[in-house]
């Protein structure tokens, strides 16, 4: 039987997980899952269908009801339309942390979560992919950085891609997520047990990446042929 691995990557918002993970995908040749689009997608659904992401029970009617996957590209879709731009702009990224504080959303997105997972290898970037999603995961990392650089890295991102913020409303809005990422009941974001803490404050990409690479192969990950 072909063994399939799993990495987990965990941290804050804009700590630098979905590129690390991105690069050590494609390193490995492995599947990249980037959970934090599946739960933006889903609050996109919530806004397009005029139901407020703030009242849980009408974000719920949308369970079984919206179909959230990735493309080839592994951008995020959502009923087989490309939405990996658009989740990331402002009216998404203020509500995201409301729709992902639901438990019954949570279960459903995660149960898609690990079916991609059960036959593949996978780098899985997200807040409880250690802890909850993947608990027997071959390599865990939590990566962090002080929210004053993640606010830096969050603003050029977005300059890059084009959307109008400022560096002050970027460090506003991820030192609320990290509030609400950290303080709901179900699957709050803390480190795993058994994870390996990356503070990438001070590090490049390559850094990082090398690192969880070497780690990888320490613990015998290969490459999938
Ligand atoms: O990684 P990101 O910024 O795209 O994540 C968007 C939001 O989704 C963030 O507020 C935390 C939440 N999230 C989560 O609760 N669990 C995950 N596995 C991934 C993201």
């Amino acid at each position: 039987m072909v063994k399939h691995y799993s990495i987990a990557i965990d941290g804050p918002s804009a700590s630098g997980k979905s590129t690390v993970a991105k690069l050590i995908a494609k390193k490995l040749g492995f599947l990249y899952i980037d959970t934090g689009a599946m739960y933006r997608a889903f609050t996109l659904a919530v806004i397009e269908a005029n139901l407020d992401p703030k009242n849980e029970e009408e974000s719920n009617s949308l369970i079984g009801k919206v179909d959230i996957s990735f493309n080839d590209i592994y951008h995020i879709t959502l009923n087989g339309k490309d939405v990996d731009a658009r989740v990331r702009e402002n009216d998404v990224a203020n509500n995201v942390s409301y729709i992902a504080s639901y438990k019954e959303i949570r279960l459903y997105l995660v149960d898609i979560q690990r079916k991609i997972a059960s036959n593949k290898s996978v780098v899985m970037d997200g807040r409880d992919i250690g802890t909850y999603v993947l608990p027997n995961a071959d390599l865990k990392i939590y990566q962090v950085a002080t929210p004053e650089e993640r606010a830096k890295r969050r603003y050029k991102e977005n300059l890059e891609k084009g959307i109008e913020t400022t560096y002050e409303a970027c460090l506003e809005n991820i030192n609320k997520r990290d509030y609400i990422d950290s303080h709901r009941s179900f699957c709050p974001l803390h480190p795993a047990e058994d994870s390996i803490e990356i503070n990438t404050t001070d590090m490049s990409i390559d850094e990082v990446v090398n690192a969880i690479l070497n780690i990888a192969h320490s613990k015998g990950i290969k490459n999938v042929e």
